[in-house]
């Protein structure tokens, strides 16, 4: 087993970034069985309080912090780890197990300070961008899937979960500045790409928060259809008012007794499954094209 990584990203903030990966890795490892890893790298830790809210985790007492930081020696100081890659930190320390199949390596504010270590960290730009990369390593072959959620800006965090992705999902929200934000992305995937020489590729565009029966939610839509073609998802992400609660009571699929989902749980759920559908079918695609 090689985990497939994905990072989802856009450089606008609020389209759905977190809302998309954590739903994603939910679905992938409830329904589908996949062994599925979430690293958040979002300083503001959103993907982690509803993972854990998920799991029932009350604290996360380690996090991606722990890697780059010794925070419990000398109060206030910041006190960078000088050979990461080479401690003895265990990095199962900072893995939770949220349910069965899906575990959580999470993020809180003082990963603010991931741009300083880095730079301290190496003088050599190749290295500053591969470090989560090189971090997370030994852990692909734990995993069928890894999504990176991270924060919607340039940054070390955005270079470093795109050169530690096999792909990328960009989410977008039917409003001309996210638009301009998936091209803005893509074109900073593609520098990326060059001048890392990273092997990454977008592997979807998925539209959220649309309401059904807006026209100019559906122009923009089409729009991205016209722009880049079979790579924006036929499925969208409506909004829906289940998807939102999610954040606040965590992630659940509810099942009566008599077998059946609650309709409101089906739909939202429905909605990702379709999307791992579409990237499935398109991983394989982009596969046999090499
Ligand atoms: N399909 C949806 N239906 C209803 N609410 C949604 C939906 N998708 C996202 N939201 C809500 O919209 C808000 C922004 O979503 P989210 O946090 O996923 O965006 P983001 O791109 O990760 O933001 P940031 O750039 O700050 O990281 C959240 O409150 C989330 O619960
Ligand atoms: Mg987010």
């Amino acid at each position: 087993m090689t985990a497939t990584t994905f990072t989802v990203g856009n450089f606008k903030g609020g389209v759905g970034k977190t809302k998309i990966t954590t739903m994603l890795a939910y679905d992938a490892a409830v329904l589908r069985n996949k062994k599925t890893l979430v690293i958040d790298l979002d300083p503001q830790a959103n993907a982690t309080t509803i993972l854990a809210r998920t799991g029932n985790i009350a604290n996360i007492d380690y996090t991606i912090t722990d890697c780059i930081l010794d925070r419990h020696s000398n109060e206030g100081e910041l006190n960078f780890k000088t050979n990461p890659l080479e401690s003895d930190f265990p990095l199962n320390k900072i893995i939770y197990n949220i349910n069965d199949n899906l575990d959580l390596i999470g993020c809180d504010t003082s990963f603010k300070n991931f741009s300083d270590f880095i730079r301290i960290y190496s003088h050599d730009q190749r290295k500053q961008v591969t470090f989560i990369s090189d971090l997370i390593k030994p852990l692909k072959n734990d995993y069928e899937y890894i999504f990176i959620d991270v924060p919607p800006t340039i940054s070390a965090f955005s270079d470093n979960a795109m050169a530690a992705s096999d792909y990328s999902i960009i989410a977008f929200q039917t409003q001309d500045e996210s638009l301009i934000g998936v091209n803005k992305y893509i074109s900073y995937q593609n520098f990326m790409v060059e001048r890392y020489n990273i092997s990454l590729q977008v592997i979807a565009i998925v539209a959220c928060m649309l309401e059904p029966d807006d026209d100019l939610d559906k122009t923009i839509y089409n729009e991205a259809k016209n722009l880049y073609g079979d790579v924006v998802t036929k499925t969208v992400v409506t909004y829906q008012k289940r998807i939102k609660k999610y954040s606040r009571q965590g992630i659940h699929l509810n099942k009566y007794k008599n077998g059946n989902y609650d309709q409101w749980d089906f739909k939202a759920h429905n909605c990702f499954n379709e999307i791992l559908n579409e990237i499935e079918a398109r991983e394989k695609f982009l596969r046999s094209e090499l």
